[in-house]
């Protein structure tokens, strides 16, 4: 993993204390790559459907909360574009609940949306999502602690050894510095190039708020990267 300047978040970080488990207690050894790790296919057996990157469309009804756009573009360290990324994205509903089995926390799910999503970027590497502001959740790592809104997000290149993986935030949370896994990234740049941006330009009048982030993949001003396969 490359790591310039403390832009990418430390695998061992205590205060973010499931990293306690997971984080490698020896050193990293570096597999060669076989033929399968490059040609083995990375994308869903699916074709992407037309509401995929629309999460305020997936069900009969719409869901509740604020609407948002959400775009960006995904570049490498020299500013161009990366088409054809595979991005997918999963996140809570404007409560703060996950439809997920093991989030049980007393906050009401919504029965119009998922929380998935997923697009392909363009030949200038732009992507754009559709849906409904997330909300802030406990997660019990420590007393009293809550997640600022978030957004997950994967991205895919050729391979599956290409994969990252990262979250992205929304502008003056004032749960940012209380967040052990956004403090995990040692550089304040780093750590702010993980905060969406917000953008009238991509506001839709009477319908949505937009919010800009751009993914930059390699470099000195990388995303930080929670994983990288
Ligand atoms: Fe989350």
């Amino acid at each position: 993993m490359s790591d310039e300047k403390g832009s990418q978040p430390k695998l061992l970080y205590p205060p973010y204390t499931s990293t306690l488990l997971r984080a490698p207690s020896q050193p990293l050894i570096r597999l060669p790559h076989n033929f399968s790790d490059q040609t083995a296919p990375v994308y869903g057996y699916l074709p992407l459907g037309e509401t995929d990157s629309d999460l305020t469309r997936q069900h009969a009804g719409e869901p509740l909360g604020e609407r948002i756009i959400v775009a960006g573009r995904v570049v490498d360290e020299d500013g161009r574009p990366v088409p054809h990324t595979l991005i997918e994205i999963w996140q809570c509903n404007a409560a703060g609940r996950y439809m997920h089995s093991r989030d049980d926390h007393p906050a009401p799910l919504d029965p119009n949306f998922s929380g998935g999503g997923r697009m392909i970027t363009d030949a200038q590497g732009n992507y754009q999502f559709t849906t409904i502001k997330p909300g802030a959740y406990p997660w019990r790592n420590h007393p009293n602690a809550w997640r600022p809104a978030h957004i997950h997000f994967s991205l895919f290149g050729t391979s599956f050894q290409t994969r990252l993986v990262t979250q992205m935030y929304f502008p003056n949370d004032p749960l940012f510095p209380f967040d052990p896994i956004m403090q995990s990234v040692p550089d304040e740049q780093a750590r702010l190039r993980l905060v969406s941006k917000f953008d009238l330009g991509l506001t839709t009048p009477e319908w949505a708020l937009g919010y800009r982030f751009d993914i930059v993949l390699r470099g000195r001003d990388s995303t930080p990267f929670e994983e990288r396969t």
